[in-house]
């Protein structure tokens, strides 16, 4: 087979995978609680058929199992994030062994597999005592998660080399203060912006600890949805409404973390419309001298934006989307099995500016997938023949290998994710997964998507 898209040396692939969406064990060996835990509680018919994560695919007793199978489709690199309320079931002071234990063992069986452990400290789980302290909002809480993080580097970072703060960390924002889709479901502009900036303090903190301790060939970084912003038209006010889109979803996240500063922009439009967060003393020092060493970023699909065509109730509730209009483009390319655009290019764009905008500064896909509703449809011969799938992640390395073609500084490539995962809220209504999860049997069964990513590996590129 003659490869037309070879990847740089060493680059890595595998699959990004998070604490509350495969673990399970959710209420075994001393683990504390999360808002995930709490909500479901309130409203379990806020997700898909009233299941829960507490069983998952169930990693915390599966995960040699689920490392061989990594093994053999031939991942080198595989991200997961640990449960800060499993490490540290209040959130502050008592370590839980038993998830010390569970921790230090997968490490090492990937380690043992010549697979690198990404790990993410923060993946969507707030712990349930650290939300009673008023979550992100609360810079208690982010005190609490300086200190986290730092027990992490000190348990794991001899074996554990790439560390992850936060997995966008725009989305907490998102889902619990705008639109309904995260606990604790406030809809607050300001109360978002102000959790979005405290968890950049928190992030910075994690990235000061981690530098004060000098962990050797160690390196730091975030990981951000970088969805890209594409206005309807050169018409000026569709330009200026996805400059604000990208303001808001973006730079609000990429700057301070590359920079170490916020856009002036984003500020004077914060400025404006009486949104500006409250900064303690020494934040903005903090902020500037503790940049990431690379970044991780998430694609799954663009945003488009055009001018804001109806004015918004003076009364409603401020939202990003106060400042412009999403746009449906027609003909636009669908995964049909999920709602979402598929647009390829998009992640060449992110590449591209990241280049030009951003010093070229060291990166790779951390995540970028499709979701597929009943997938058990396409099963032929016993596995589930998703080339859909196949053909998605080919179009996307093609546009990415074209960036690295043109100097982008592309580490690897992961997919979302290893094995059908719970979703937040959707539950396993979508599945992403290169393994099909049986959840009433816990079987695993390579999906047809498996075998090509293990060729690809194989042969670095396709
Ligand atoms: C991302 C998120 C993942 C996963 C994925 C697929 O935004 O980081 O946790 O849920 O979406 O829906």
């Amino acid at each position: 087979m003659s490869i037309k898209y070879k990847f740089p040396k060493n680059f890595w692939w595998g699959s990004a995978a998070s604490a509350t969406q495969m673990e399970g064990a959710g209420r075994e060996d001393d683990k504390g609680l999360s808002i995930w835990d709490l909500w479901y509680e309130k409203e379990p018919n806020r997700f898909f058929q009233g299941i829960s994560s507490e069983v998952a695919s169930d990693f915390y007793h599966r995960y040699k199992e689920d490392i061989k199978l990594m093994k053999e489709i031939g991942h080198n690199s595989f991200r997961f994030s640990i449960s800060w309320s499993r490490l540290i079931p209040d959130g502050t002071g008592r370590i839980n062994e038993k998830a010390v234990e569970f921790y230090n063992n997968v490490i090492n069986e990937l380690i043992k597999n010549n697979i690198e452990p990404f790990v993410t400290l923060y993946h969507f789980d707030m712990p349930l005592e650290m939300q009673y302290k008023g979550g992100w909002e609360s810079r208690e809480v982010v005190d609490a998660y300086g200190e986290y993080a730092k027990t992490c580097f000190k348990l794991f970072g001899d074996r554990v080399k790439v560390w992850i703060t936060h997995n966008e960390p725009i989305v907490p924002v998102e889902g619990g203060y705008l639109h309904d889709f995260h606990y604790p479901n406030i809809v607050d502009f300001k109360r978002g912006i102000q959790v979005g900036f405290n968890t950049m303090v928190s992030h910075c903190k994690a990235v000061k600890e981690f530098k004060s301790l000098n962990i050797q060939n160690g390196k730091i970084g975030v990981v951000l949805n970088l969805t890209p912003s594409y206005p309807r038209s050169s018409n000026i006010a569709d330009l200026e409404a996805a400059n604000i889109a990208d303001l808001i979803y973006n730079r609000s996240f990429l700057e301070p973390v590359v920079k170490g500063e916020y856009p002036k922009e984003l500020i004077q439009l914060f400025k404006e419309n009486d949104l500006l967060p409250c900064v303690e003393n020494g934040d903005k020092e903090l902020i500037k001298n503790n940049l990431v060493d690379f970044l991780g970023v998430n694609y799954y699909m663009p945003r488009r934006v055009k001018a804001k065509e109806n004015m918004p109730n003076p009364n409603a509730p401020m939202m990003p989307e106060t400042f412009f209009d999403n746009y449906e483009m027609p003909g636009r390319k669908m995964n049909v099995y999920r709602g979402w655009e598929i647009y390829e290019k998009g992640i060449y764009d992110i590449m591209i500016n990241l280049k030009n905008n951003y010093g070229n500064i060291e990166c790779y896909v951390s995540e970028n997938g499709m979701g597929v509703e009943n997938e058990e449809r396409f099963i032929k011969d016993g596995i589930i023949d998703d080339s859909y799938r196949i053909d998605f992640v080919k179009e996307h390395l093609k546009w990415l290998h074209k960036s690295i073609q043109e100097g982008c500084n592309v580490k690897g490539y992961h997919m979302w994710t290893f094995i059908d995962s719970w979703s937040w809220s959707n539950a396993y209504k979508n599945r992403y997964g290169f393994v099909q999860l049986d959840l009433k049997t816990q079987k695993r069964t390579l999906k047809k998507s498996a075998y090509w990513i293990k060729e690809v590996s194989k042969n670095n590129g396709f």
